[in-house]
């Protein structure tokens, strides 16, 4: 398998050759576009006498250097390129290829659905167009001209300004150009017809950009949540970090089928369906949510990943992890920031960690990689922008600032390191970093044990932190990292103590063992507040101290935190007991630690919810239940059967406690025309949590179902209509079935709202589940061919159904490892997702795990697997 070969980040080398200047010209095709490329070729390395051009799945028609085509026996052609001399310092290289956009269902290069076509290149997609220096630091000029003799393509779109438009004969053209030199991950092509919705937005310098946003016929009116998005993102990247949209045209265009939420194309982004579209009966407030936070994201990459651009693959969490935390910065200014926060701490919790347990274990920046779009991970991602974050409290939002400021003074319009960024916040702010920089090359998620020691005579505490790093998958050898926890102590009235040598209110941990005093005793700690580090906290709290935190602690943040502790203490009580076959005495508990009556915490804690004065927005947060992976922290396998059941049980213990309460609260609501605004998602939340807690609660069941329907039926909104889908799929199969088909009466000529009712369907507890998915994959509006579907249906059951994935004898297992057999063969990057749960064969008893892992090898043995598959299986199997 020559082309399994792995990359290493410590192997880079400059290129020998650049492209000062492309010229791409494509006669479009569905089954045979022409790609005609003419390329300004610079030698860099006056040793080089060869270049070798990056090319997949071309058929080369010709190739010719000066005007001169060679013959075949002057250049070497092979699976992965196209070797030619050059020993001159310049040259023009003319290359004709043929591709077949319709064929190509990866969804990589040039490809062509819905009647039109459409292309996808980061990372390593633009050599599927033509054969080229497919790298991001070959930065070149590109004029793009589009040719097609289809009336239909109404649109000829690629980057930068449209120079002309005009017709030869029958055949339409268009030429554009883009004055910004960009590696080619960043060139894009589309042309369709689409409906058109356009705006202005006129820059703090007074520059004009026209904004237009190309949507399916027909969806204009879904298309303005995001237009307002895109606005609000472009001035608040003016306000926040000074920086200012570069060309005449911003042009976003929305696809059903993509692999990715949206690409960040210059000047031309290009964005899966699902992250355009939206109104209230459509969508929900989570969709409007990712909408906002998705456009800010591409639109942030304009600097933060186009003006400054990465070296190499490796160096991908400097435009990712940056750019996510800033959308991160931007949603917590545009919605509330508890909400916001909490949901990127579950993505950390419940995907990061999990990662870092698994086999494809890696630093934010990996040091090898097979197949770069592997590497699109919560790790690089979401991690990467923790650790962006970290810097952000180190150094304060001015400081922070200011590193930014001078980062791009330094790169702007290069190809650079994470190393590179972090010297220029080192250097803005006089700042010694070097400890710092280990979070880049250490992967695995840090455990910091704490205790308490407590000196009565005189009157401290001393708090001591030790600092576990697991060995990983993919490194044996770790040392301590810097690690600042924000923190503070509360006292037994519930005050928060001095404590003076706090630095910006963290305690820095930075070796294996720190200690920290703290004035006098009784105290309880609140620690890693807003998770100020992507680690886990291991103090042995008490359930009086976590309640205390409830009560008293000046952060929403922490009170949930500690609400999460004791949810999952509960738990994993009630877990211990039931694979423990001991016999329970009433409900007493023992876990590792302590006697824990369940009961008795959830009655206490119930308490404290309806008595204290806490506000919805909280509330909202205090009344969920962790996922299993919060959950079961600290354990190393569990029986993900047993491990639900428990979980199940305390989530109806709880209900039991509080539910008479809930159908109070539901009732008291008040329902109003449907607006995305911080107020009304609350509300939706706080009643969607309400709701569910009545009906788990035998008291108040019927009169909460019957509650259900009703809202079901005249409810105006997306958001209200799926929540009261999702209690019935828990409690009451027969009023699901009910709904569920006057769902798909209403919206099954839809794609993007479909979506939604398949990933309820693949997530219901049934026995038959497995013929259900079988029934849905024959439904007129799924096809293996769309990422959305596969992701909906597939990726929902594999993700999130416990009972139907994980049964005793392997079908679920199987029936996944089928599945991505024949997806392989059809787009192995959406394949190579979705194979995630089965590669996390380690985190369970027996017999599951087993039954895991004999999938993973029966993949890895299969004839043709895609590299994608080959990376990730060979590495489960080590
Ligand atoms: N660069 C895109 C983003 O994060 C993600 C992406 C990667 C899309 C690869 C497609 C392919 O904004
Ligand atoms: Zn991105």
């Amino acid at each position: 398998m020559a082309e399994h070969i792995v990359k290493r980040r410590l192997d880079y080398e400059k290129p020998d050759f650049l492209i000062s200047e492309t010229a791409l010209t494509f006669d479009l095709f569905p089954e045979k576009t022409v790609v005609t490329s003419v390329l300004l070729v610079k030698r860099q390395n006056t040793k080089a006498s060869h270049i070798t051009l990056d090319g997949e799945e071309l058929c080369l028609v010709s190739v010719s250097v000066n005007d001169k085509a060679l013959s075949s026996d002057e250049y070497e052609l092979n699976a992965s390129g196209l070797k030619l001399c050059i020993d001159c310092d310049s040259v023009e290289l003319k290359i004709v290829t043929e591709i077949n956009p319709k064929q190509n269902t990866s969804l990589e290069g040039l490809y062509y659905t819905q009647d039109a076509y459409c292309t996808q290149c980061e990372a390593e997609g633009f050599r599927k167009i033509t054969y080229y220096l497919d790298r991001p630091d070959v930065l070149s000029i590109f004029t793009v001209t589009i040719r097609t003799t289809d009336a239909p393509n109404k649109y000829l779109l690629s980057n930068g300004n449209l120079v002309k438009r005009y017709k030869e004969g029958d055949t339409d053209i268009a030429v554009w150009h883009d004055p910004h030199p960009k590696p080619s991950y960043l060139f894009a092509l589309v042309a369709g017809d689409f409906d058109l919705l356009v705006d202005t937005f006129i820059t703090r310098s007074g520059r004009v950009v026209n904004l237009e946003l190309y949507l399916e016929k027909g969806r204009l009116q879904q298309g303005q949540h995001a237009l307002d998005s895109l606005k609000k993102a472009m001035k608040w990247d003016e306000d926040t970090y000074g920086l200012e949209y570069d060309l005449d045209v911003y042009m976003v265009v929305a696809v059903d089928f993509f692999n990715m939420g949206a690409m960040e194309n210059k000047g031309l982004n290009v964005f899966n369906s699902k992250f355009v579209l939206a109104d209230a009966k459509t969508a929900t407030d989570e969709d409007f949510f990712n909408i906002e936070s998705i456009i800010a994201h591409e639109y942030f990459h304009n600097w933060t990943g186009n003006r400054v651009t990465c070296r190499d693959w490796f160096q991908l969490s400097l435009k990712e992890g940056l750019t996510v935390f800033r959308d991160q910065q931007f949603s917590a200014d545009m919605s509330s920031y508890l909400s916001t926060r909490i949901s990127q701490v579950k993505v950390m919790r419940e995907h990061q960690f999990v990662e870092d347990t698994g086999p494809m274990s890696h630093p934010i920046r990996p040091d090898e990689v097979m197949e770069m779009n592997n590497f699109y991970t919560v790790t690089v991602y979401d991690k990467g922008a923790e650790v962006i974050r970290m810097l952000h409290t180190l150094l304060s939002a001015e400081g922070f600032r200011k590193g930014m400021d001078l980062y791009f003074a330094r790169h702007d319009g290069e190809a650079v390191t994470c190393d590179d960024f972090v010297d220029a916040m080192a250097t803005a702010n006089n700042m010694d970093l070097q400890h710092f920089r280990q979070w880049y090359s250490q992967s695995g998620t840090p455990l910091i044990a704490v205790s308490k020691k407590e000196n009565d005579l005189a009157a401290t505490t001393e708090f001591t932190f030790t600092q576990v790093n697991p060995k990983t998958a993919d490194q044996k050898e770790k040392s301590p990292l810097f690690v600042p926890i924000v923190a503070e102590f509360l006292d037994t009235s519930g005050k928060v103590v001095d404590a003076p040598s706090l630095t910006n209110s963290s305690i820095i941990v930075n070796e294996q063992h720190n200690s920290f005093s703290v004035e006098g005793t009784n105290l309880t700690p609140v620690l890693l507040d807003k998770f100020s580090a992507p680690v886990v906290i291991d103090y042995d709290y008490s359930i009086p101290e976590l309640l205390h935190i409830i009560r008293y602690a000046s952060s929403s943040y922490a009170k949930w935190d500690a609400s999460q502790r004791v949810f999952s203490a509960c738990i994993q009580a009630r877990y211990a007991m039931q694979i423990s076959n001991a016999t329970p005495r009433g409900d007493k508990l023992i876990n590792n630690r302590n006697t824990l009556d369940v009961q008795g915490v959830l009655s206490e804690y119930a308490n404290v919810l309806v008595n204290a004065d806490i506000e919805g927005d909280v509330l909202v947060e205090l009344l969920s239940l962790p996922s299993t992976e919060t959950a079961r922290t600290g354990l190393k396998t569990i029986d993900p059967i047993a491990f639900e059941d428990a979980s199940e049980y305390v989530q109806k213990s709880f209900a039991e406690h509080i539910g008479g309460h809930a159908l109070a609260c539901l009732s008291a609501s008040q329902v109003a025309t449907y607006q995305y605004s911080v107020e009304q998602v609350n509300q939706r939340a706080l009643n969607a949590s309400w709701l569910k807690l009545a009906v788990l609660n035998e008291d108040t069941r019927n009169a909460a179902l019957l509650e259900i329907e009703q809202r079901y039926i005249q409810s105006d909104n997306m958001t209200d209509r799926l929540n009261c889908l999702k209690v019935c799929q828990i409690e009451n199969i027969d009023l699901f079935d009910k709904l569920m088909s006057s769902f798909e009466q209403e919206f099954g000529h839809d794609a993007v709202i479909m979506d939604k009712w398949f990933g309820l369907h693949a997530t219901t507890k049934r026995v038959d589940i497995l013929a259900q998915l079988d029934l849905l994959r024959a439904h007129g509006q799924f096809t293996i061919n769309n990422p959305n579907k596969v992701r909906a249906l597939i990726g929902s059951f594999a993700f999130y159904n416990t009972l139907g994935f994980h049964q005793k004898h392997g079908a679920g297992y199987k029936y996944l490892g089928d599945y991505l057999l024949d997806l392989d063969k059809v787009n192995p990057q959406v394949a190579s997702r979705i194979v995630t749960p089965l590669l996390q064969f380690e985190s369970f008893n027996e017999p599951y795990k087993s039954l895991m892992k004999s999938q993973i090898e029966r993949i890895f043995t299969s004839k043709g697997l895609s590299r994608d598959l080959f990376e990730k299986a060979s590495k489960a199997l080590t």
